[in-house]
């Protein structure tokens, strides 16, 4: 069959907001035995964050049992405004679940840029013999241990979140950090991490090229770690273990009395996205309905997956910018590691207009009191899209995955509420 349809690829060039189902998905349990990642790995994930975990809750003083987690809450009345402002009526109970809220970094880049930066340690540190798997990791705090990792540094490019997350974890740990930021980056999350001690180097260009340039120059020093948001198989698994976390909350919430589960991730180069549909895939099978929301002027993940290019075409080369108020969704290349494994998996993707992200913003702490930052807005799209296409009914349960906010500065969040007020009807 041919996957590739011009007449997509065209409303994708057009900017055009709309939800697209992926006609290459196959059945998940055939898909997931054919991938090279298994649920072991994700399993392997969470007892090592479970190792780290006395160590977090030292280092940071939150969270008080080391796991880095965030609730699922109800969200009857944002379903209500949803319906009011999208004028359809959404089939199912609507959850939102506040990664927004996350310790230490504030957004799901925790999840997968906290859990890199540990195993990297981790690694380095029993290949050196400092440290065993049954060993008290708080035993990593001492000095011995962090002159060691000062000897090494860690790098990553990031539109903001991810550089928070890795570079918070890595110099808490003694590493020497270094974040390539690119030009979408706030300005607040620059400061805030060189106050955590990260070098931040600013690039006057997008996202591609922070992360192009920051490999390099890695790559010419052995003893830097790239975290590669573009193809890393350990950021995927981090993010990963939210799944076997969900799962509980999501039994406790409905009692398991539902039908399907839609989940709404928004995605940059998809990482997060990928992981965590990865990991619900795994525990929920088919019954999982897992849509990716990008703005329509950043793409990048829709495009590689109709075009079948994954992440040999960029956003650019069909003269889209880029450019959103969604600056953590700010990309234009997918990464290739989550492409492939998400082209007969994931359900499907949405684009979303920029003008629809303030007033979703405004919304959210109206109506669940929510502090989101414009990237997270995606996420609330999705139901009113999914019910305009006839996809949900009464027994399902819809999640939008909250995906960052918390850390933003009062007065620039105060800023950002008032103006998606204003545009509120
Ligand atoms: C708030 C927020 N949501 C979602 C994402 C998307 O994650 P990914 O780039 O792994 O797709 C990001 C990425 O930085 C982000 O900052």
């Amino acid at each position: 069959m041919n996957r590739v349809s011009e007449q997509t690829i065209l409303k994708i060039r057009n900017c055009e907001p709309f939800l697209w189902k992926n006609p290459g998905k196959g059945n998940t349990a055939e898909v997931l035995s054919s991938l090279e990642l298994k649920y072991e790995d994700i399993l392997d994930a969470e007892r090592r964050w479970r190792r780290f975990a006395p160590l977090i809750s030292r280092l940071f003083g939150e969270p008080a049992d080391g796991l880095i987690e965030s609730p699922l809450l109800k969200a009857e009345r944002l379903k209500h405004h949803l319906e009011k402002e999208f004028s359809v009526s959404i089939g199912g109970r609507l959850f939102i679940k506040c990664d927004n809220r996350l310790s230490i970094a504030g957004s799901i880049k925790a999840r997968g840029g906290i859990y890199e930066v540990l195993k990297f340690a981790e690694t380095l540190l029993i290949c050196s013999g400092l440290l065993t798997t049954e060993d008290n990791y708080t035993s990593i705090a001492e000095e011995r241990c962090r002159r060691f990792l000062s000897e090494y540094t860690i790098a990553v490019g990031s539109t903001g979140n991810l550089g928070l997350s890795v570079g918070t974890a890595a110099a808490a740990l003694g590493f020497r950090t270094t974040v390539h930021m690119s030009l979408d980056a706030k300005q607040w999350k620059k400061q805030l991490l060189r106050s955590r001690g990260a070098v931040v180097i600013e690039h006057a260009s997008d996202y591609s090229d922070a992360i192009r340039e920051g490999r390099a120059q890695a790559i010419a020093d052995p003893k830097t770690h790239f975290v590669d948001d573009e193809n890393s198989a350990d950021l995927f698994l981090g993010y990963s273990v939210a799944a076997l976390r969900i799962r509980d909350q999501i039994s406790r919430l409905t009692g398991n009395d539902w039908r399907r589960i839609f989940v709404y991730l928004p995605c940059g180069v998809g990482g997060a996205p990928g992981g965590i549909t990865f990991g619900m895939k795994h525990i929920y099978g088919d019954s999982v309905i897992s849509f990716f929301a990008e703005p329509t002027h950043a793409p990048c993940f829709l495009l590689g997956l109709v075009s079948q290019k994954h992440e040999g075409i960029s956003a650019k080369d069909i003269g889209i910018d880029g450019k959103t108020i969604a600056d953590g969704l700010a990309v234009t290349r997918p990464s290739a590691l989550v492409c492939r494994t998400m082209d007969r998996l994931v359900d499907g993707a949405y684009t979303v207009d920029d003008a629809c992200l303030l007033p979703l913003l405004s919304a959210a702490r109206d109506y669940t009191g929510e502090k989101i930052e414009p990237s997270a807005a995606a996420a609330l799209v999705g139901p009113a899209f999914a019910a305009r296409e006839g996809l949900c009914e009464e027994r399902d349960i819809h999640i939008g995955w909250l995906t960052g906010g918390s850390m933003i500065p009062g007065d620039t969040y105060e800023k950002l509420y008032e103006e998606g007020k204003g545009l509120l009807r």
